[in-house]
């Protein structure tokens, strides 16, 4: 398996989303944290196929535990994409596989 660096973890904001491009993964990548712990998704809502970002790399979360599409206020859960409230409920996000390495940056596994 070969890994693709991403971005610094310290770089995603603790609570927080981050976009970022990864080619490898072949689509746009968002990046939710929560301390140590962070998710991938493809930044796609579910509901109509767009990013979630409306102002690119603008990404609402709450509470670090859900981001919210831009167009219409669907919530997804930081921890498994899983769209709780919304448009799409019962939808989920395309889950990107990544990890943290050695030196702390999120990587992505292909
Ligand atoms: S496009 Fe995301 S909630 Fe409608």
């Amino acid at each position: 398996m070969s890994t693709t660096p991403l971005c610094a973890l310290a770089d995603v904001p603790d609570g927080g989303a981050r976009v970022v491009d990864a080619t490898a993964a072949g689509v746009p990548v968002v990046l939710v944290r929560r301390g140590e712990q962070v998710w991938a998704y493809a930044n796609r809502c579910p509901h109509f196929s767009v990013p979630l970002d409306f102002e690119p790399g603008d990404v609402l979360c709450y509470r670090g535990q859900v981001l919210m599409c831009a167009h219409h206020s669907a919530l997804f859960r930081f921890e498994d994409g899983h769209c709780i409230e919304g448009p799409c409920a019962g939808a989920s996000l395309d889950a990107v596989e990544i990890a943290v390495d050695d030196d702390a940056w999120v990587v992505l596994n292909r």
